[in-house]
């Protein structure tokens, strides 16, 4: 669509942003030691923010809505070990998140253990990971009685399956932590009633937990949510903030356990994922059944925009990229917007409701719960991996520069 000119321009400035992902090879030890590097990179790129203030707790200005916001460096690592040197994190499960939020923690040298099923695929990879049986490695129960922070990183579906067996062990100044509203959220179908005389808190990191771990190796950090559910202690929400940046947040963004979930599963749903695989495939059967060739329908849904466009909104906004591109692509996809939003908002509004009335949560329990959720999952991804769109795909991606 671009211009050769414009193209030009996209791919050079798609090319600059693809430079951090170069990075992202250096070793913790090297990201530790650029931290003084990072920090004044951080510092520098402070000063286009709107910010009132700059340590500590801080009001940014969100298109005219002030919020609170916390930062990593309110919480250095000696300030970290000091806050937590009489607790124990008993990190149960050891899946995307269990793994990103464990290292990290560990890295910064807290007192973590995981606790997972003995024997069980996650127990294998805990080992792989360096966690040593009996030492910092147990099996669910047993970290959970270790623990003083009990962080409960099952899958949302084996959180409520476990639940009967968790809830007799959370007593008197134990902290329960989830890093999603989900199960305390919808409790009349979860039945994850928590107890009433303990702290239960949130931290929600907005990406995967390879990216958690992957930022925190760069000496950058996840932008997380936060949220108290329950504030016996009075330290919830401090204890929410310590948490959020030792497991590698570098923003926390306060929110409620309820606004969370529905928020995260809409998004997810949404313009995150299902969503934007509906557009692409949309877009390529049309361009399919006009006559185009399979690379010409995949170039032009998928691999311009993720490799072209999408981060250039990421990096500048969405006015950033209509500029960067031709008068002509802009002058249509200006006006077409219009039509896309007209025609996808009520689905959106029906997709919300089907979240806030638990439709999604009863629907998402019953698959994740069956037995053989692992092999239904596979084979549903086998047969998004044979659309013709995504083999497509894997041939483009093979003709990249760097595949090449
Ligand atoms: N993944 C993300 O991108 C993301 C992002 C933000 C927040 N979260 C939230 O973080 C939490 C953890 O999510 P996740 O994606 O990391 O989970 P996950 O990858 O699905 O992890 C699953 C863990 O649960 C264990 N498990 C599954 N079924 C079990 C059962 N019946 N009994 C005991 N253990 C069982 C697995 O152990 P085995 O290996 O033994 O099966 C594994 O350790 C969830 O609340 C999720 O919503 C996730």
């Amino acid at each position: 669509m671009a211009s050769k000119t414009a193209s030009r321009a996209l791919r050079s400035s798609a090319k600059q942003l693809a430079q951090p992902a170069a990075r992202q090879r250096r070793s913790f030890v090297s990201a530790v030691s650029s931290a003084s590097r990072v920090r004044s990179a951080v510092e520098s790129r402070a000063a286009f923010l709107p910010l009132q203030q700059w340590r500590g707790m801080k009001t940014v200005d969100f298109a005219g809505h002030k919020e609170t916001v916390y930062e990593r460096d309110d919480w250095p690592r000696e300030k970290l070990l000091d806050y937590f040197k009489n607790d124990t994190l008993a990190l149960i499960g050891y899946g995307s998140q269990g793994h990103g939020q464990g290292l990290n923690l560990r890295d910064n040298g807290l007192n973590v253990i995981i606790g997972v099923r003995k024997n069980g695929k996650s127990w294998q990879e805990a080992q792989q990971d360096g966690w040593i049986p009996g030492t910092n490695l147990f099996d669910a129960d047993e970290a959970i009685s270790r623990g003083t922070v009990i962080m409960n990183l099952l899958s949302d579906a084996a959180q409520s399956e476990t639940w009967p067996a968790i809830k007799p062990q959370l007593t008197k100044g134990k902290t329960l932590y989830f890093s999603h509203g989900f199960s305390p959220v919808f409790k009349s179908q979860t039945g994850v009633d928590v107890p009433s005389d303990i702290d239960v808190i949130l931290v929600a990191p907005k990406g995967s937990g390879r990216t958690v771990r992957t930022l925190f190796r760069e000496g950058r950090g996840i932008n997380s949510s936060i949220a108290v559910y329950q504030d016996v202690t009075g330290k919830a929400q401090e204890k929410a903030i310590a948490l959020g940046v030792a497991i590698g947040s570098g923003y926390l963004y306060e929110t409620t356990f309820q606004k969370e979930v529905f928020s995260d599963l809409y998004g997810e749903r949404g313009c995150l994922m299902g969503g934007i695989h509906g557009m692409f495939l949309a877009q390529y059967e049309v361009l399919r059944e006009k006559g185009h060739s399979p690379s010409e329908a995949f170039n032009e849904t998928v691999e311009e925009a993720t490799q072209s466009l999408y981060p250039l909104i990421g990096a500048n906004g969405m006015d950033y990229m209509y500029a960067a591109c031709s008068t002509t692509a802009r002058r249509g996809a200006i006006d077409w917007s219009k039509r896309f939003k007209e025609t996808l908002k009520p689905v959106f509004q029906d997709l919300y409701n089907s979240v806030e009335t638990g439709e999604e949560t009863q629907k998402s329990l019953e698959f994740n719960s069956r037995k053989d959720y692992r092999e239904a999952f596979e084979k549903e991804m086998k047969e998004i991996r044979d659309l013709e769109i995504w083999r497509a795909g894997k041939a483009v991606r093979g003709l990249r520069p760097e595949n090449v």
